[in-house]
């Protein structure tokens, strides 16, 4: 398998006058042709940040991305608008479709601006929305489609001019299950059976479980990389289990946070540290105690069992 991304020390410091947030702090990893991989972390975890520069949507503060043996994080504007048109499909979060466009016209833009004849774009959007299901449905307005829809109208529009690299964030953030579950195994087909670089944001386990790998992303640094068979995936060890592996994961981190909390307070009463430098940290820590909270409570887990 050859690379089709390698992020390399990708570093993201946005400021402003009296702001300073580091975004990501050094994330490095390889997502291979033919693979699909998940991003996943609580909400403020840098997900976003890292896609769009990815994505050639935003500059990092330092680090690359090599795309094809290329490092994009050089490219000229012009060179980045061309690569965000040919090379790349992106799923934004918050569906972005022209509203007064049907399904059809939504998936012709980007060919068109690509220079396709209207004929040749409007076959190729016929066989891309029969692709993700929508073939009757292809002259209605995105409003009469249902968020399910949307979102394989959002695929159809990703692939319109056949992209190497497909970037989702958080594709299934607002889909139910089942409607989750069709959305990934889209996203699952088009990297396994058609040789995309897929990389997918989730905060959902049961999504993130779809994928061949997951990187778990924790205030833009990351934690750990897991194979799905490794912590009990949709294979070999079944559902249950790999979600009792997920929650007993992050009540270790949960129980981490809560001793540097420990070790923090300590550090205050030594003297060792000043106050402001002590409550500063403080918020911090519990900003992420709460983030990881929700995790649990988002996979059902009870988080009073913890107390
Ligand atoms: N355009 C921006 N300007 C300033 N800060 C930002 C901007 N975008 C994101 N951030 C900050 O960077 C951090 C990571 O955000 P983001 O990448 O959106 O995380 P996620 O997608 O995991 O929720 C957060 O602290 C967020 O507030
Ligand atoms: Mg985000």
């Amino acid at each position: 398998m050859s690379p089709g991304i390698e992020v390399k020390n990708l570093v993201k410091i946005y400021t402003a006058p009296g702001y300073r947030v580091q975004a990501l702090r050094g994330v490095s990893f390889t997502v291979h042709e033919g693979e699909i991989v998940s991003v996943m972390g609580p909400s403020g975890s840098g997900k976003t940040t890292l896609l769009n520069i990815i994505g050639g949507i935003d500059k990092p503060t330092a680090g690359s991305v090599i795309v094809g043996g290329e490092n994009i994080t050089y490219y000229t504007e012009p060179q980045l608008r061309e690569y965000r048109l040919r090379r790349v499909g992106y799923i934004f979060q918050f569906f972005n479709l022209i509203p007064t466009l049907t399904a059809l016209e939504n998936t012709m833009v980007p060919m068109i601006i690509a220079g396709r004849g209207r004929v040749e774009a409007r076959e190729r959007a016929e066989k891309l929305l029969d692709a993700v299901g929508l073939g009757d449905k292809k002259h209605r307005l995105p409003e009469h489609l249902s968020g399910g829809e949307r979102q394989r109208l959002a695929i159809a529009i990703a692939l319109a001019n056949d992209p190497e690299i497909i970037l989702a964030d958080e594709p299934t953030g607002e889909l139910d299950l089942a409607n989750a579950e069709k959305i990934m195994e889209i996203l699952v087909e088009l990297a396994h059976s058609r040789g995309k670089t897929v990389i997918v944001s989730t905060h959902d386990p049961r999504v993130a479980r779809m994928t061949d790998r997951i990187i778990m992303l924790r205030d833009g640094a990351i934690e750990g990389i897991y194979e799905p068979e490794n912590i009990g995936g949709a294979g070999a060890m079944g559902e249950v289990a790999a979600e009792r592996t997920l929650v007993e994961y992050i009540r270790g981190r949960i129980e981490r946070v809560k001793a540097e909390m420990e070790t923090l307070t300590k550090m205050l009463r030594e003297n060792k540290i000043t106050p402001d430098e002590y409550v500063k940290r403080y918020l911090v820590l519990k900003y992420t105690l709460r983030a990881w909270r929700e995790e649990l409570s988002r996979l059902g887990a009870g988080v009073e069992a913890l107390e």
